[in-house]
């Protein structure tokens, strides 16, 4: 007996950040988040739940998924099995359509296109918001990919929530990759380091929530300059906060900083674009749908750009087929 679903979700990128958590266990963050869901980058996951199988089995970009990845996996599918009364184990076949290996972020679409997949696959009408409070506990910025468009993640949130459909705001989010190879230091493991050693952290917590709200406003009123000023004071206070942490956590490369350079060049001249990086060396460049072409062309050209990658609002995360019985 087996039963399985498949399910795509798109990667987001936060226009107003999260780092930090409120409660560790539980994965809540401690600050609230906004961000845009984009239609380049996606994830593929499908959970075969198989009576046959004797343990968990993953693999993503047809390799062998093992160790921490591996466990982040279980205890996604732990916590279906637990709401569905189940016990099966799963078979997760996950393709992105972006290089993993460049440290592009693909936990966010990753664990949203899991937790899809796998309420599915056990046979759960889950609603969207449950389906996003389950990919938040394996990684708080996949709650945000259930919801195609501008979605927010609350300070304490279980859940994400829309703020903005994807045709509300014609927006492009220009990926200037900048390096190939897995990040440094893991998300997870660069919050606990810098809420525990930067004293900016404590300022960090107390003036994102004014930041989540600007950039909430502007998203609503359609307002490219005032997003893109608060989106870009988000990710350098975001980043300020790493760096006095102690060691620093230091994402920016040399390519990094030129192509910061490069968007305020490109701003100066008077084209409106604006940056944010996250946990890695590449850079995001906000800018208007009809500038996409011309501003990617402009980052294309920074030495140690490998790649632009174009992107554009993205849809919901959604269901492509379900096989099987229901268990
Ligand atoms: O949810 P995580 O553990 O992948 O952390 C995401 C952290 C940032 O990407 C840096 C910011 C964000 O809000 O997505």
């Amino acid at each position: 007996m087996s039963r399985s679903a498949r399910a795509v979700a798109h990667s987001n990128i936060a226009l107003a950040k999260y780092w930090g958590k409120a409660d560790v266990e539980r994965n809540l963050p401690a600050v609230p988040s906004l961000s845009l869901t984009l239609d380049a980058l996606s994830t593929t996951t499908s959970v075969e739940l198989d009576a046959a199988l004797e343990s968990d089995e993953a693999q993503l970009d047809d390799h062998a998924v093992a160790g921490r990845p591996l466990a982040r996996i279980i205890q996604l599918l732990d916590r279906v099995r637990a709401r569905a009364g189940l016990e099966t184990r799963a078979r997760v076949v996950s393709h992105n359509d972006f290089p993993t290996a460049a440290g592009l972020a693909s936990s966010a679409s990753g664990f949203a296109a899991l937790a899809l997949a796998a309420t599915r696959a056990a046979g759960l009408e889950t609603a969207p918001e449950e389906v996003s409070a389950l990919a938040r506990a394996s990684s708080a910025s996949a709650a945000r990919s259930v919801y195609g468009g501008f979605a927010s993640l609350g300070a304490g949130a279980e859940a994400a929530e829309r703020v903005a459909s994807p045709d509300h705001f014609p927006l492009a989010m220009l990926v200037a990759v900048t390096a190939t190879g897995p990040k440094a230091v893991g998300s997870t493991d660069g919050m606990q380091h810098t809420a525990g050693t930067s004293p900016y952290y404590a300022a960090w917590v107390e003036h994102a929530p004014q930041l989540y709200d600007e950039v909430r406003r502007a998203v609503l009123a359609r307002d490219l300059e005032a997003l893109g000023a608060a989106a870009e004071q988000s990710a350098l206070m975001m980043h300020a906060c790493m760096l006095a942490a102690r060691p620093a956590v230091v994402y920016f490369s040399p390519v990094t900083l030129s192509v910061m350079e490069r968007v305020r060049a490109l701003r100066q001249s008077g084209t409106s674009a604006f940056y944010t990086m996250d946990a890695g060396p590449h850079v995001k460049v906000l800018t208007a749908l009809g500038a996409a072409t011309s501003v990617a062309a402009a980052l294309f050209d920074v030495p140690g750009v490998g790649r632009v990658i174009r992107c554009a609002p993205g849809p919901d995360a959604h269901l492509v087929d379900v096989e099987g019985a229901a268990p």
